[in-house]
């Protein structure tokens, strides 16, 4: 019999990469479908194979989602603290997938990410563990990018810069982001002239726009184009951002480690659209030379791809423009640190939304309906 899966947040930015990662893989043939919506009840769903219901049922209907073996939820923190807490309460026992924070540090769910935890995940299922959740974002990028020196237990600690994109604020963040980007546009385009003979007036005009009052930054607050922020996700005592503080905290979590790996940095948004990048500095446990460590990095996973530290690949292959829409994690900049041996220097890019997001959704689903 086939499982019979609910998927809800489907519509959203990191639902629709999802479905359409499922779609390409054929998932969807392995299960039986059900489509919910919390605006839309009655309308149609999407047209994909076995389909359990034509018509989009309601979100909060607990007695259609308490007779679904599965639940795949990309709908956010704020439907998980609702529903599942609900579904639990009356004894549902099927598997909760969730791409939102919410649950993933709980210690009955398994924060996802297959090629790191794999043996985690099987012994969770043993265990009767039926919470899956899906690492924040970067975390789960620098796993894979650094995976094989996390795996022979070389990392001591990380210091990291990350350069994330707008996709993981959302996608109101990333609609008005463009709007920035059509704002300034137009600035250009009226003052063209100045391109050729006066381009700092150019410069002076384009920063002026910024301050207008219809300068659209309603989400964002500030002007991300032309710009940064340093700041991703809410204030924590000990003076890090949540965004931060994840990035220890989930790694460990992840790797089940016995000694704890220190991990911190700066979080900052950038103005790319989909990829994040993250610049480490990691200290190692022991001095491993360039090509076994690039050994170690390439051989953990088939995802993973060395760019060797030199201008033309570098700038060719380590770029968000060159990742984006792909699963590729490529890793480069390796070289040793003027700090000492141990000292080891990388950058990594990744698809935010892919494996960011969706694709430790789409594998875990995968290994439960196996
Ligand atoms: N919190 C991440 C970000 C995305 O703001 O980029 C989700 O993992």
């Amino acid at each position: 019999m086939k499982k019979k899966v609910g998927f809800l947040g489907w519509r959203g930015m990191v639902g629709s990469v999802l479905l359409k990662r499922m779609k390409k893989k054929k998932d969807f043939k392995k299960i039986k479908s059900f489509f919910f919506t919390t605006s839309q009840v009655g309308q149609k769903s999407p047209n994909i194979k076995n389909v359990g219901n034509i018509f989009l049922y309601d979100a909060y209907d607990i007695s259609i989602l308490k007779e679904l073996d599965i639940i795949v939820t990309c709908q956010g923190s704020a439907y998980t603290n609702t529903i599942f807490f609900k579904l639990r309460k009356i004894c549902w026992k099927g598997y909760w997938i969730d791409a939102s924070s919410t649950l993933r540090m709980n210690s009955d769910s398994i924060i996802v990410l297959d090629p790191i935890n794999y043996n985690n995940i099987l012994s969770g299922l043993n265990f009767g563990i039926k919470t899956f959740v899906g690492g924040n974002c970067t975390v789960s990028l620098m796993l894979l990018a650094l995976g094989g020196l996390f795996q022979k237990k070389l990392i001591d600690w990380v210091s990291v810069s990350t350069y994330q994109a707008i996709s993981g604020g959302g996608a109101k963040h990333l609609q008005e982001l463009l709007l920035q980007i059509k704002y300034i546009s137009k600035i250009i385009q009226k003052n063209e002239k100045y391109l050729e003979f006066s381009i700092l007036e150019l410069e002076h005009k384009i920063l002026k726009s910024l301050f207008h009052n219809n300068f659209p930054k309603e989400y964002l607050k500030v002007p991300l184009v032309n710009s940064l922020i340093p700041w991703i996700d809410t204030l924590m005592k000990n003076g890090q951002s949540k965004e931060e503080w994840k990035g220890m905290a989930e790694t460990n979590k992840i790797l089940s480690s016995k000694k704890k790996i220190y991990i911190d940095g700066n979080c900052v948004r950038i103005s790319s659209l989909r990829c994040h990048s993250q610049s480490f500095t990691i200290k190692l446990l022991k001095n491993v030379s360039i090509s076994d460590i690039y050994t170690l990095i390439q051989e953990h996973n088939k995802w993973v791809k060395i760019i060797p530290n030199v201008p033309e690949e570098t700038m060719q292959y380590l770029t968000p423009t060159f990742v984006s829409g792909t699963l590729k994690i490529p890793i480069g900049r390796i070289r040793k640190l003027n700090f000492g041996e141990l000292y080891l220097s990388a950058f990594s890019v990744g698809d935010q939304l892919l494996w960011g997001a969706a694709e430790p959704l789409r594998r875990i689903l995968k290994i439960l309906i196996s």
